[in-house]
């Protein structure tokens, strides 16, 4: 089975599904309401065990009601929380989300996720030691995500760096993930480059293979040479928060197959991740993918 470890936040997702998205001090009636599960750490997580993956996570969360909850949801998809950390002067991280056509807007207040530490990764060592890869995101302290990818570094386990939300890199820490896997908004923010630049030229650019999803079109790639393309699938789209999160996941969980089969697949997971309003709803089994992909 393959293992993998996430480190990276845990938030409560407050969704609300409207019919457009509301201006500077504008009001309108929304259509529905949802209290669920997310956080980019949580949710590859979430997504990388269902695809069959041995998940462990290391994140922190706060000793209130959501954390209760949050901690609830991760244990029944059996995921490893024994570097989990529930904080006592924290609240749990949150992230205010409005639906609209498909698209989304996010506000993440980050709490006991802003707690998550170099030592609480540290701590995960040995299990680190033992990963086939490891995944880290950026809703949690950047020097964690330092030395997320230097340890992973160190111990030989490939690093995926999922640069989002998206802040300018030390090109020495891009260096060091086996791939940097943003979209092209991020990528253009991680260089310091002009985000009309052509995303190619941009790939071209970084000092780390990429790969960079680029929503209904799919994914490209690069280690050396020319970028290559893998096409979406074609899906009717009702909520693609945690898209980005289900593609990471998948490829982590797939890439002792090769970058190109574990794009695709990644690919497919991602299509079928934005059927269902939530960004943990639409998360695919691994025979759901595999469905996906005989089709
Ligand atoms: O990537 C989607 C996630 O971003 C949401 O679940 C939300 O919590 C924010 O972290």
């Amino acid at each position: 089975m393959t293992r993998i470890v996430v480190v990276g936040s845990i938030n409560m997702d407050l969704v609300t599904q409207a019919p457009r998205f509301v201006g500077p001090g504008e009001t309108i009636l929304g259509e529905r309401f949802l209290t669920v599960p997310g956080g980019k750490g949580a949710n590859q997580a979430v997504a990388a065990a269902r695809l069959g993956a041995e998940v462990a996570l290391v994140g922190a969360i706060g000793d209130d009601g959501f954390g209760q909850q949050l901690h609830g949801g991760l244990a029944v998809e059996n995921i490893n929380l024994d570097h989990l950390v529930r904080l006592n002067d924290s609240a749990s991280g949150t992230a205010s989300i409005t639906v609209a056509d498909g698209e989304n807007q996010i506000i993440v207040v980050p709490a006991a996720n802003d707690c998550v530490t170099p030592a609480h990764v540290e701590h995960a060592q040995s299990l680190i030691a033992r990963a086939d890869a490891v995944l880290v995101q950026m809703e949690i302290p950047l020097e964690t995500v330092e030395a997320t990818v230097r340890l992973g570094h160190r111990l030989g386990v490939p690093v995926i760096l999922n640069p989002a939300p998206a802040r300018a890199l030390p090109a020495e820490w891009l260096k060091l993930a086996r791939y940097v896997t943003p979209n092209q908004h991020e990528l253009a923010i991680l260089l310091g480059a002009d985000p009309a630049e052509d995303f190619r030229n941009l790939m071209r650019l970084a000092p780390a293979p990429v790969v960079l999803t680029r929503g209904a079109e799919g994914a490209w790639y690069r280690e050396q040479g020319e970028p290559a393309h893998q096409a979406g699938f074609n899906v009717d789209v009702v909520d693609s928060t945690g898209a980005g999160d289900t593609f990471n996941a998948a490829l982590a969980v797939f890439l002792h197959e090769g970058l190109a089969t574990a794009v695709r697949k990644a690919c497919a997971a991602a299509a079928l991740s934005v059927g269902k309003l939530g960004a943990q709803a639409g998360m695919p089994t691994l025979s759901e993918v595999e469905d996906l992909l005989a089709r």
